[in-house]
């Protein structure tokens, strides 16, 4: 254990702390601290198996239960300073003698002078009984920073007797970030052993070994995934602006040095089916980073604290494995009765402050995407700049989005031709979604094979559509209360031409499209003038010419991140 957690254990002595609760599963590393710190003092230690045993041989001295050791070994601070470790005890936890006996021990601890006794509960699983409360206190072990791992892996090859030159160190260093003592040493052992050298190329297995950690804990989802950033029709002002930030991610390292601050995440608000979920996929996609799900319903446990303890947890793991995505799909309802009136539940309560305050203090490389319908009861604070770098609205599509989402799944599906009828297609659309235009598709397509043709017209499209009910009839009042929402908060469009022939809805009905004007027109152009200069002419006019001019701006990003890979050695990673 490093030398700065040893002080603050020491410290902790010190200050009589008369329970101290060590939650690891190595108790080597863990005895080499006690030893370290307690030098002097009375080590008694006693294992769930064999009972009392010597802290320093382990050779087993008396067979014995807890509740016997805890009997004999009470008054042993009196003479001198003892440290009763006691190790995998936590399922002994709830038995009232030992809680009594165990309050004994931290009682005299703290009130007599002559006593001396420091408890140490040593597990990977924590168990606090609600009587110790006030006199445990947890320790955490923090895990090593990079000045660290590179000494572990300086010092592995040194055991190892091979050579690896400075620069693979760091990357490699840069890689295991997040991982503890054990683990690193034990995915080094790995890749050794793998081709008896440490390489760049071992950073695939490590993310690999990473990926393992996170499937054994269960706390978060690894998501496999296909979708690219071209998968999404439309929202180019949401993808314009991922496009810059995940520059900013592949360019870390000189950003923070410029002074660019490390990008937090998003917050994707909007009508369901309209490509939430999508985004969150390609994000990870075009940042070139795995994608994690955080569900906090899996989080919630039955004891005191454990689900507290389960999100600091799963936080951690997502820190062990960026740069990620960390992704909290429908979090209004992960956090559903967070600050509300009477019904919030105290145990969401608390996971949500953790959450926020991880967050605000977060400085490593996990991006949260995180995304909600329906935002009516999710707690203020969560919403206010600063959490989170931007907060995007999805609308439903507009004319320009609907034929680009069908073109889009045509495509997929090998059955777009020049001649459909984009136009005929828009009009008959307002008000359907994303996942009601894919289910057009669908649908035309299985007609057409099962018919027996191998082109798909406008009028084949035109009959699916009508025969598709589209979202805005079937969930108007959800449509309605969502716009409602989001027309009190201060969010950006995800979509850039936001009025241009947008379904227009009156009480939840589709009552017609709204084209855009001359005044909107303008406004629109003002507004992209900030984003480039150069479309701005062409958003006045023609939409066509002005999506060329962004298209321009996307692969302009697209190309500089393209040229820093090629830059960098085949295999290595950003730091
Ligand atoms: N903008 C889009 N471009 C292309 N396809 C889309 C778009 N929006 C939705 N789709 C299609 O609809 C499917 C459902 O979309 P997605 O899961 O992203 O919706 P969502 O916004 O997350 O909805 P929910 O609120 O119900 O979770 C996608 O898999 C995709 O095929
Ligand atoms: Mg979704």
């Amino acid at each position: 254990m490093k030398r700065s957690a040893e002080n603050v254990l020491a410290s902790y002595i010190d200050a009589l702390h008369p329970i101290i609760y060590i939650k690891h599963f190595d108790f080597k590393v863990i005895d080499a601290a006690i030893a370290h710190v307690g030098q002097g003092a009375k080590c008694v230690e006693f294992n769930n198996a064999l009972g009392l045993i010597d802290f320093k041989t382990k050779s087993p001295m008396k067979e014995c239960s807890l509740e016997e050791f805890l009997q004999l070994t009470m008054d042993d601070g009196f003479d001198q300073q003892t440290f009763l470790i006691l190790k995998d005890v936590h399922k002994e936890l709830d038995n009232p003698k030992i809680v009594a006996y165990l309050k004994r021990i931290a009682e005299n601890n703290l009130y007599n002078e002559n006593y001396s006794a420091t408890v140490f509960i040593i597990s990977e699983v924590t168990v606090i009984p609600r009587e110790l409360e006030n006199y445990i206190t947890i320790f955490d072990i923090p895990l090593p920073t990079i000045g660290e791992i590179r000494g572990i892996i300086r010092t592995f090859i040194d055991d190892m007797e091979i050579e690896v030159d400075a620069d693979t160190i760091d990357e490699i260093a840069l890689s295991l970030k997040g991982l503890n003592e054990f683990q690193i040493k034990q995915i080094l052992t790995l890749a050794y052993q793998d081709g008896g050298c440490i390489t760049k190329s071992d950073k695939a297995l490590i993310l690999k070994e990473k990926e393992q950690f996170i499937k054994k804990s269960g706390m978060l989802e690894i998501v496999n995934f296909n979708e690219t950033i071209d998968d999404i029709g439309g929202l180019e002002n949401l993808k314009e602006w991922l496009c810059r930030k995940a520059y900013i991610f592949k360019e870390l390292d000189k950003a923070i040095k410029f002074g660019v601050d490390v990008p937090k995440g998003i917050m994707i608000i909007g009508m369901p089916g309209c490509g939430k979920s999508l985004t969150a996929k390609a994000t990870a996609s075009l940042f070139e980073i795995p994608l994690v799900r955080l569900d906090v319903g899996r989080l919630l446990g039955k004891y005191v604290g454990e689900s507290e303890e389960n999100m600091r947890n799963a936080l951690k793991l997502s820190e062990a494995i960026s740069p990620c995505v960390l992704w909290i799909d429908e979090i209004e309802k992960a956090f559903a009765g967070v600050g509300g009136d009477g019904g919030g539940n105290d145990v969401t309560t608390r996971l949500f402050g953790q959450f926020l305050t991880w967050m605000q203090e977060k400085e490593n490389t996990v991006f949260i995407v995180a995304t909600a319908n329906d935002i009516s009861h999710l707690p203020p604070e969560f919403l206010r700049k600063g959490r989170f770098d931007e907060l995007f609205f999805v609308d439903l599509p507009n004319g320009m989005e609907r034929r680009k989402i069908l073109e889009i799944h045509l495509k997929k599906r090998k059955k777009w031709n020049e001649n459909i009828d984009s136009i005929a297609l828009i009009k008959e659309t307002a008000g359907y979604n994303g996942a009601d235009l894919e289910a057009v598709v669908k649908d035309t397509i299985e007609r057409a094979f099962i018919e027996g043709r191998t082109t798909i017209t406008t009028e084949d499209l035109l009959q699916s559509i009508k025969d598709t009910k589209s979202i805005s009839c079937t969930l108007k009042d959800k449509i309605a209360s969502i716009q409602k929402t989001v027309e009190k908060i201060d969010i950006k469009p995800a979509s850039r031409d936001d009025k241009d022939d947008r379904a227009v809805i009156e009480n939840g009905v589709v009552v017609g499209t709204k084209k855009i004007t001359s005044t909107e027109t303008k406004k629109t152009a003002t507004t992209d003038t900030k984003l480039e200069a150069g479309a701005v002419a062409a958003v006045a006019t023609k939409p066509i010419a002005r999506k060329a001019a962004y298209a321009g701006l996307y692969s302009s990003l697209f190309s500089a991140m393209k040229s820093t890979q090629k830059a960098e050695e085949p295999g290595t990673r950003r730091k």
